[in-house]
């Protein structure tokens, strides 16, 4: 723990907790950014979670709330799920981006909507080819919102891992703080995909793992297959591959467990790569 003795870190999260209950909620924000900035809180969860909830309150969303707006309906990041991450990125002060899996490029549009508002920072998103026929696609949604020169979306032919490597052998080192990973949830995938992108992230960067829970023997796309599944043992159909990123993979590398949103879907896991 940085700063802060646990005693008087638990004594800021009732506080937090007080004002909340109060609607005192400029008061919770500045008691949970305290605490972020004071101390390595074993789970920071909460107070991103937290400080989200409070400036819904306070009506300050800016434009992530107009991404709401206007494409409320288009899968699939929710606007519960956009604040949260959006105060993961102004508290962890994240300005080069990467996301894995854009889909409709919603979650990509909330991500710009909030470089936007903070004033800087950029996004690379990437996706596969047929992700170009989605209506509305990530083009369509960014221009409509003036957010285009925030994200480069990459359309891959097979698969990110590819796209993550060229970047890897262009030789120009790390160069991202933030990593969303929400596609590809085999352990092949994420799991190697992980190990990919630790090698383009910077120390202290941070890592959101989606659906947590995932596995193929609960996958519709994956029981549309029914011939690809009958080749697998009955313990890796039931695989988690991103819990075991997050449990097995992620420590081995040094990375922190910031913590876990189950009530998201299937659950985010948050990570940290290590200072030093
Ligand atoms: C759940 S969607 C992403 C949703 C988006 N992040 C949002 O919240 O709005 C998952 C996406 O990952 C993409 N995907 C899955 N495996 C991939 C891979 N190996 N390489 C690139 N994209 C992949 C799929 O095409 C799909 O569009």
């Amino acid at each position: 723990m940085a700063g802060l003795s646990g005693r008087k870190e638990n004594r800021l999260i009732e506080a937090a907790r007080a004002a909340a209950e109060k609607g005192d909620w400029q008061e919770a924000i500045s008691v949970w950014e305290k605490l972020l900035k004071e101390s390595e809180v074993d789970s920071p969860v909460e107070a991103y979670r937290g400080i989200s909830k409070a400036k819904r309150k306070l009506g300050q969303l800016g434009r992530v709330a107009e991404v709401s707006k206007r494409f409320g309906d288009v899968p699939h990041m929710n606007e519960s799920r956009a604040h949260v991450m959006t105060e993961i990125i102004r508290q962890n002060r994240c300005q080069r981006l990467l996301e894995l899996g854009f889909a409709h490029g919603k979650s990509s549009a909330y991500i710009a909507a909030c470089l936007e508002d903070i004033g800087e920072g950029h996004l690379t998103t990437i996706d596969l080819e047929k992700a170009r026929s989605r209506e509305p696609n990530i083009e369509q949604m960014l221009d409509s919102m003036g957010l285009s020169h925030r994200v480069e979306p990459i359309f891959a032919q097979k698969s990110y891992i590819w796209e993550l490597t060229r970047m890897i052998q262009d030789g120009a080192g790390p160069r991202f703080d933030f990593c969303y990973i929400d596609g590809g949830h085999t352990w092949e995938v994420t799991g190697f995909g992980f190990v990919l992108v630790d090698m383009l992230l910077e120390p202290g960067g941070i890592v959101i793992l989606d659906d947590m829970d995932w596995c193929l023997a609960n996958s519709p796309a994956a029981k549309r297959k029914p011939a690809k599944l009958a080749k697998l043992s009955n313990d890796e159909k039931n695989a988690k591959g991103v819990r075991m990123t997050y449990e097995l993979l992620a420590p081995q590398l040094g990375y922190r467990q910031l913590g876990e949103k189950p009530e998201f879907g299937f659950g985010w896991g948050l990570l940290q790569k290590p200072r030093h």
